[in-house]
């Protein structure tokens, strides 16, 4: 093990550097005009499978995005290792607003600058070069690893979802390892155990035939912005909780252990507040934000739209009103029941003076995993010669859809080892991936593989 550990620390830079290619790429999933770069994208990470020392290694075409697939059994009485993550990214808007472009990593203050440095290129790269040490420095990995990269996560792994309901036997493993979370603060090893869900939803308010103009036709037509504006702001009471009939129905109370957990983590409101530059935080009433953002389900309007929105004024009254809605779900919520009880609530509540239509955009099952199985105290410990302190266990407040599938179809424990920060800007412009977090992960990736494999 020593020489694994001494090889990584050697090839410190080496890594930074292949990641840069790997970060140069455009892999944009949700954007058409970037289907070449998906499949660019999905040859780079097979070839660095195949580097790596996987012996099998297949890229399996979908209707969406390839999957990538890397394999090496070569140590039959030891267990099988899945490790996932995906290789897609988000798109890069507003551009404007990033300080370098987005597909050209720089490195400031030793943090790596580019749209998918933290999400997920950057914490899926660990596991490769973990793999790879193992076989440069010790000739060959503890266990059987199986790689599974997919090009989708960030549009609700609908193929993959497909591929492992159809590949139960190739994909069987002990456990699943994924870093695509968060540590709960720099420095202090963090093992998630909770992921909330999602419904993703459109709302379209439709009013009168065209545009009109809002002199003429103002206070005699219903305006679909006001309307829509309206149903929105009904969707939450004045303790902050989500209106919509039977929506908690289902919410798994946090245990009496949960929540003293975390209490012991001493969480500063006021410095998340100041973080962000809001001067009060706010929410569910009777609920600390932890609880609010890890085990409580939530409403938010993602992005609203109609009528006249340039820079200058035009008198509209607009045909229609568009918001994009997302609900954060939690155990035991279930996404689709969720969407329904949205839609039937919404239409219920409009006025004849309107046409409402929902679409539902994406759908995903909350998760949870039970803590006292051996993968997650092999991650435990791992982290713990990584980091050299005490590993604690935390839930997320954003969403991994394809977790629960892991668990419910292969039967086996998901560990997340996430090495991200909140603070890295996923998802907005400038995301970065701390270089420290990075060379750890790819130390407690390799101590929790021998660790595992005992
Ligand atoms: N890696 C994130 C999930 C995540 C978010 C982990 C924040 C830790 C902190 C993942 O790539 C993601 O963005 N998921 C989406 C899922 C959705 C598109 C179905 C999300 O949570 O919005
Ligand atoms: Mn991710
Ligand atoms: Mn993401």
């Amino acid at each position: 093990m020593d020489e694994v550990i001494k090889h990584i620390k050697e090839n410190r830079n080496n890594y930074v550097e292949e990641l840069k290619e790997f970060l140069r790429i455009p892999s944009i999933s949700t954007l058409p005009e970037n289907k070449k770069d998906m499949i660019n994208c999905a040859n780079f990470v097979s070839q660095k499978l195949k580097e790596a020392g996987m012996n099998r290694v297949e890229i399996f075409q979908t209707e969406g995005h390839p999957i990538v697939y890397g394999e090496w059994l070569g140590a039959p009485s030891k267990p099988t290792l899945l490790i996932y993550g995906h290789y897609d990214v988000q798109p890069v808007d507003p551009i404007e607003l990033w300080d370098n472009p987005p597909f050209e990593p720089v490195i400031k203050d030793d943090k790596i600058y580019a749209r998918g440095a933290t999400d997920d290129k950057g914490q899926m790269f660990m596991h490769v070069k973990s793999v790879e040490a193992f076989f440069k420095a010790a000739g060959s990995p503890p266990l059987n690893i199986k790689f599974l990269i997919e090009g989708e996560e960030e549009i609700g792994s609908e193929s993959l979802e497909t591929f492992i309901n159809n590949n139960l036997d190739l994909l069987k493993c002990d456990a699943v390892l994924i870093s695509d979370t968060s540590l709960y603060e720099p420095g202090v090893p963090t093992l998630t155990y909770g992921l909330r869900g999602i419904s993703y939803l459109e709302v379209e308010v439709s009013g009168p035939n065209r545009d009109l103009h809002s002199g003429s036709f103002g206070g005699a037509v219903a305006n679909p912005i006001n309307i829509l504006a309206d149903l929105i702001s009904n969707l939450h009471d004045e303790n902050g909780r989500v209106t919509i009939p039977g929506f908690y129905d289902n919410v798994l109370k946090l245990s009496k252990k949960e929540k003293e957990n975390i209490k012991a983590l001493h969480f500063s409101e006021k410095k998340f507040a100041k973080s962000l530059g809001v001067s009060e935080l706010q929410g569910e009433k009777g609920y600390s934000t932890l609880e609010r953002l890890w085990a409580r389900p939530t409403l938010d309007c993602n992005g609203i739209y109609g009528g006249f929105t340039g820079k200058v004024a035009k008198t509209v009254l607009p045909s229609k009103a568009i918001a994009k809605i997302s609900m954060r779900l939690v155990p035991n919520q279930d996404p689709h029941q969720i969407a329904k009880l949205f839609t039937k609530h919404i239409k219920k509540s409009a006025p004849k003076s309107v046409k409402v239509t929902v679409t539902t955009l994406h759908t995903g099952y909350p998760s949870i995993t039970p803590l006292d199985n051996p993968a997650t105290i092999a991650a435990s410990k791992a982290m713990e010669k990584a980091f050299g302190r005490k590993t604690i266990y935390m839930r997320e407040g954003g969403s991994i859809p394809i977790v629960t599938v892991f668990v419910k179809k292969l039967k086996a424990p998901a560990i997340l080892m996430g090495m991200g920060l909140n603070s890295e800007n996923l998802h907005s412009p400038n995301e970065h991936f701390d270089l420290n977090n990075f060379h750890l992960g790819i130390l407690s990736s390799a101590y929790f593989m021998k660790e595992f494999s005992s």
